[in-house]
């Protein structure tokens, strides 16, 4: 069960709230009445009386350290949502940004699980709602790094997923196609929703008991084909 008592206002920590769909989340839920505390490098546009905000990079060593704080300090929380990601192309001549992008991605996440999760395993309720996507089912040359991590991530998150449901804690990893924010650079994008679409689909996913939930749907097969393409091509060199 996720709602606290009667009258008690949810709490919810976003990871990665300066931007994009963190940042419209948290600005929706501030307005449904939830407080909010968020994580990014920058401070972000948002002023509330019910926000507070930490500037953290999820990329540095010591970034465990600093969350427990702020948990012990401005939690417990009801709900956590880690929306923080990169995804830069790769270079073959140095491969740092793909270490950092399995950093934020997928190594900061599985961190941020680490510390969340548990205390709500204890207080046997709770959400720990992650951002994937579909890209999580392809092998992509140009970003190999940020398909890579998302496939990990949506693989850990889902079985994490079913562990923790006796507990009463649960876990939702959520699959977009391409969002209208400075994230998706692609310069096609096909179905691209926005934001508040995709707001639309996080908060009700808070509300819901999905395990995976994958939007748009009618980017799924455009996926598959893609990976089946991908297969042929490294089965033929
Ligand atoms: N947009 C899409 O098309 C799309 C599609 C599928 C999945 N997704 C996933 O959805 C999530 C949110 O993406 P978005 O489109 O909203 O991207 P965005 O607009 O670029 O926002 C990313 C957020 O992550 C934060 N962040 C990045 N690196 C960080 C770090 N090292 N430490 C702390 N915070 C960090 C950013 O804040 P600072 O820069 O201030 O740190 C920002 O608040 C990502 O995981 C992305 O992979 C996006």
């Amino acid at each position: 069960m996720t709602l606290p008592e009667p009258g008690v206002p949810r709490r919810i920590l976003i990871v990665g709230c300066s931007d994009g769909i963190g940042l419209g989340t948290a600005r929706r839920l501030l307005g449904d009445g939830w407080q909010v505390v968020g994580i990014s490098r920058s401070r972000g546009p948002l002023q509330h009386a019910a926000y507070h905000h930490e500037i953290l990079d999820v990329g540095l060593p010591g970034y465990r350290q600093k969350l427990a704080e702020i948990v012990t300090q401005k939690g417990p929380f009801d709900t956590c949502l880690y929306c923080a990601g990169i995804g830069e192309p790769s270079d073959l001549a140095s491969l740092d940004a793909d270490v950092g992008t399995f950093q934020v991605n997928l190594m900061a996440a599985v961190e941020t699980a680490a510390e969340i999760i548990p205390r709500m395993v204890q207080d046997a309720r709770g959400h720990f709602a992650v951002l994937s996507s579909q890209a999580d089912e392809l092998i992509v040359p140009t970003h190999p790094s940020y398909a890579a991590s998302k496939a990990a991530m949506s693989s850990y998150f889902e079985a994490l997923a079913l562990a923790a449901r006796p507990s009463g804690v649960r876990v939702t990893n959520i699959r977009f196609g391409y969002v209208d924010t400075k994230m998706a650079k692609a310069r096609v994008r096909p179905f691209q929703r926005s934001v508040d679409w995709a707001v639309a689909i996080v908060v009700r996913s808070l509300d819901g008991k999905a395990i995976r939930v994958t939007r748009p749907r009618r980017l799924a097969p455009l996926v598959s084909l893609l990976r089946w393409l991908v297969n042929w091509r490294i089965r033929l060199s």
